[in-house]
């Protein structure tokens, strides 16, 4: 990686500002119902804790839009942070202000605090310069460990590299690893496994990766789109009228390079999205009143001697309705074969990292992104701004 991490660092008893990203989902009671974010966040905060550093912790949840929240509190964050450290990580009252400073000034080595939510000052997604200034305050160096974040570019994500020697934390750096190694380097045959809804959400992701991969397999409602550039009858099912001309383009590319975009040949119809509903197999055109919500056997036999070749596996979108069986056999039956297999895999974030935490094998796979958007953006070839402002080994004369 050419970014700087806070391994590169002298850390020793400074005041270490780290971004992570804890927004992760609550019930409606508060409780935290994923905290994957926040244990893969743990890498970095036990590290400079072992540096004796002084830890400040600081996070957004949810989209306050500038104003205060009791509902979007970082306090169930700040929790179960504290019962996964086995010590107290207390959540302070702002992320700004004297009481903020005082109580930061006061750490002691080796111990850390969480500072309130972010988006409780509308300056954070704002990237004012003057917010970003008050919370480098805060600290002496700022390592960004939130990857899934690093695609916005806010006041503690991009505005605050300007005030303090900025580097990467460990999650940051694996997922950039595993990212860049997959568009720049990757071990071929590189197959892609593209679902989700919209193909207009993707068409960036898909010139790119027509350019790095050997093989794009479309599952998910964004293979509807393609099926109605091909005239194939979809029935009620939900495409993306946005999407077409992407689709068809996509299609058109795919020929001129040779990289094969394979579709479903079989999917499972219901009249109704609901659990435990009626299905039918089809391998032509869907009827009226009948909408496809899942991949087929067939489509799953056919994707599954494509990824026994791959050598690299890049998975960005669920192939059906994951959420509600019977719809969430396709998307599992690929997840336990990918997850079988000796090819490095990776798994874009959001639905698709849901999904296969759902499915219980996340440790099965290489690596599992925290980052949906960022993940999203990464791969469409953008330099994201949470990363483009860190330190360059090079720059630094660290070797990379
Ligand atoms: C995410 O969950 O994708 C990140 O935490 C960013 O949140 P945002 O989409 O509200 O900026």
């Amino acid at each position: 990686m050419d970014k700087m991490t806070v391994q590169e660092m002298d850390i020793r008893s400074k005041r270490v500002l780290i971004r992570v990203d804890f927004n992760v989902p609550l019930d409606e009671t508060g409780r935290i119902t994923d905290d994957t974010r926040i244990v893969k966040s743990l890498d970095t905060i036990r590290y400079c804790m072992g540096q004796k550093a002084k830890v400040v912790l600081m996070a957004h949840l949810g989209r306050p839009n500038g104003v205060p929240d009791p509902k979007q509190s970082l306090k169930p964050a700040a929790k179960r942070v504290s019962e996964l450290l086995g010590r107290p990580v207390e959540l302070l009252k702002d992320c700004v202000g004297p009481e903020v400073e005082t109580r930061v000034k006061a750490l002691s080595e080796g111990d850390a605090v969480l500072l309130e939510n972010l988006r409780f000052h509308s300056e954070e997604e704002k990237n004012d310069p003057d917010f970003s200034k008050r919370l480098a305050g805060l600290g002496d160096i700022f390592v960004n460990d939130a990857f899934g974040s690093a695609h916005r570019a806010h006041a503690s994500t991009a505005g605050i590299t300007e005030y303090l020697p900025s580097v990467a934390g460990f999650l940051l750096a694996r997922e950039i690893e595993y990212f860049d190694k997959a568009i720049t380097r990757p071990e071929r045959p590189f197959v892609t496994i593209l679902g989700g809804a919209k193909v207009s959400d993707k068409i960036k992701l898909i010139a790119n990766l027509l350019e790095k991969a050997d093989t794009i397999l479309v599952g998910g409602a964004m293979a509807y789109t393609f099926y109605k550039v091909l005239g194939i009858g979809i029935g009620n099912s939900k495409f993306d009228p946005a999407g077409v001309d992407a689709a068809r383009e996509a299609l058109a590319k795919s020929k001129a390079k040779g990289v094969p975009i394979i579709l479903p040949v079989d999917r499972v119809i219901a009249q109704k999205m609901e659990k435990g509903t009626p299905t039918q197999l089809v391998t032509s055109d869907i009827p009226d009143g009948w909408s496809g919500f899942d991949i087929g056997p067939a489509t799953a036999a056919s994707f599954k001697e494509i990824l026994a070749k791959a050598k690299t596996i890049l998975w960005n979108g669920p192939l059906g309705l994951f959420e509600i069986p019977p719809f969430d056999r396709g998307t599992h039956e690929i997840a336990s074969f990918v997850a079988g297999l000796k090819a490095t895999t990776i798994i874009g974030g959001g639905d698709t990292a849901a999904a296969v935490n759902s499915f219980g094998l996340e440790s099965k796979m290489s690596h599992v992104s925290t980052g949906g958007g960022a993940s999203l953006e990464y791969l469409e070839g953008t330099l994201l701004p949470g990363i483009a402002a860190l330190r360059d080994k090079k720059t630094a004369g660290v070797k990379p």
